[in-house]
């Protein structure tokens, strides 16, 4: 992920979560981006200025007043500049002051004085977070296009048992990152990814799958909502946080996959076609536990249906993978063409799978081949949607 050259304001409020957000300061700074830190007093009862600006090597502003002498304008002219802005924890007094349209603390004036989109975070007792004063507030930032995160549930800093711990902090990355896409090459746009390994029933226990993790479909979903693209992520048994924004689709066998992804594909303008489909299922898996026979066991198999290829609705674009042992690029191109793709990515299986890096080669429609060397997934992910968004372009055009 590069968020170089992009800016954001960090607005923290006085919640003991405050710690939390540290590590979200931190990644935002480490992926490139210039991370701007608000605190309100409240905040520094917990944890102290220091530690943001050691992070985020950039001065923190606490004070309404600091420095307004020399540059009344200064603090207000953040918020011109950002993004977006995250305002992480937010208190249920800082939720109420933002509602309110209040500006008696860096972080409430911040936010008034800009259009800048809000992310956020909020954190505080569950009675508090359950009370009717709050549910007003937070429908009414959310109905002027603000995001929130809503808080998980688990045990608050209190002991008590129930709804108001901050969101995670990858959760609050992902967030932020789906904010910062949203103006993207690819807005306005729907992707569908598939991801992971079917799983077809040899009996209720048993099932035929492979070794894919899912890794590179949900890197590319990250891609394309990265792009600003609205994605419907379809996945067959993954064990992988989904990236922030998709709608996820879970499946478990190819039949399931066929019918999620051709729903998703009829209001889509792109197919990214990462999972593994099986090419076979059981033609009658067992009702009952099989039982050892003393002797060997025959499966009786039957062909699955080909989704990418049976998907032919006119104006969408599809992407197909190619994991070949051998006589790569022939059987890729062979493939792309059999089921009617503009784009296979191809790749070497022995190599790829449930590796964190992979060599891929691109292969479009017209005949051109790109190699893209070895890299890891997340970056090869990248320039896989930057293909696809260059072939949606020339379609557009
Ligand atoms: N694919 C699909 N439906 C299937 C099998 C594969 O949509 N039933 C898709 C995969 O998601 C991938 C592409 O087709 O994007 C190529 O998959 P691959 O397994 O390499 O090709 P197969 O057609 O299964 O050919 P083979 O197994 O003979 O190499």
């Amino acid at each position: 992920m590069s968020l170089h050259g992009r800016n954001v304001i960090l607005g923290v409020s006085g919640s003991i979560a405050a710690y939390k957000v540290v590590q979200v300061a931190r990644d935002l700074t480490q992926a490139g981006a210039r991370v701007d830190v608000l605190m309100t007093e409240g905040a520094t009862r917990f944890i102290t200025p220091l530690t943001f600006q050691t992070l985020t090597r950039r001065p923190v502003i606490t004070d309404l007043w600091q420095d307004w002498s020399e540059d009344a304008q200064g603090h207000i002219s953040l918020g011109e500049e950002a993004e977006v802005m995250l305002i992480a924890p937010a208190s249920a007094q800082t939720i109420a002051r933002l509602a309110l349209g209040l500006a008696d603390d860096m972080v409430s004036l911040t936010a008034l004085a800009t259009y800048t989109p809000l992310v956020i975070a909020p954190a505080m007792n569950y009675h508090m977070w359950e009370h009717p004063a709050t549910r007003e507030h937070i429908h009414t930032l959310e109905s002027r296009g603000a995001t929130i995160l809503s808080p998980g549930r688990g045990t608050l800093a209190s002991g008590a048992v129930g709804e108001g711990r901050l969101a995670k902090p990858v959760e609050i990355l992902g967030a932020v990152r789906w904010r910062l896409g949203r103006g993207g090459r690819l807005a306005g746009t729907r992707i569908v990814v598939t991801a992971g390994g079917t799983r077809e029933p040899i009996d209720p226990v048993r099932y035929l799958s492979n070794g894919s993790s899912g890794r590179m479909g949900y890197a590319l979903a990250q891609a394309a909502i990265d792009e600003g693209a609205d994605v419907t992520l379809i996945s067959a048994n993954v064990d992988l946080p989904p990236p922030w924004g998709a709608d996820g689709v879970p499946v478990t066998t190819a039949a399931q996959m066929l019918d999620a992804t051709s729903r998703a594909c009829e209001r889509a303008d792109a197919l990214v076609m990462a999972a593994a489909v099986s090419d076979y299922t059981p033609a009658s898996p067992s009702g009952q536990k099989l039982k050892k026979t003393g002797g060997g066991l025959a499966l009786d198999l039957a062909e699955t249906a080909d989704v990418v290829a049976s998907i032919t609705r006119p104006g969408l674009l599809k992407v197909g993978f190619a994991a070949e042992t051998e006589h790569l690029r022939e059987n890729a191109r062979a493939k792309l063409e059999r089921k009617g793709l503009d784009l296979i990515v191809a790749n070497d299986a022995n190599a790829t799978i449930g590796a964190p890096d992979a060599a891929l080669t691109l292969i479009r429609a017209d005949g051109s081949v790109e190699e893209l060397g070895r890299r890891p997934k997340e970056q090869a992910a990248e320039m896989v949607i930057a293909a696809l968004t260059g072939l949606m372009n020339r379609k557009d055009t």
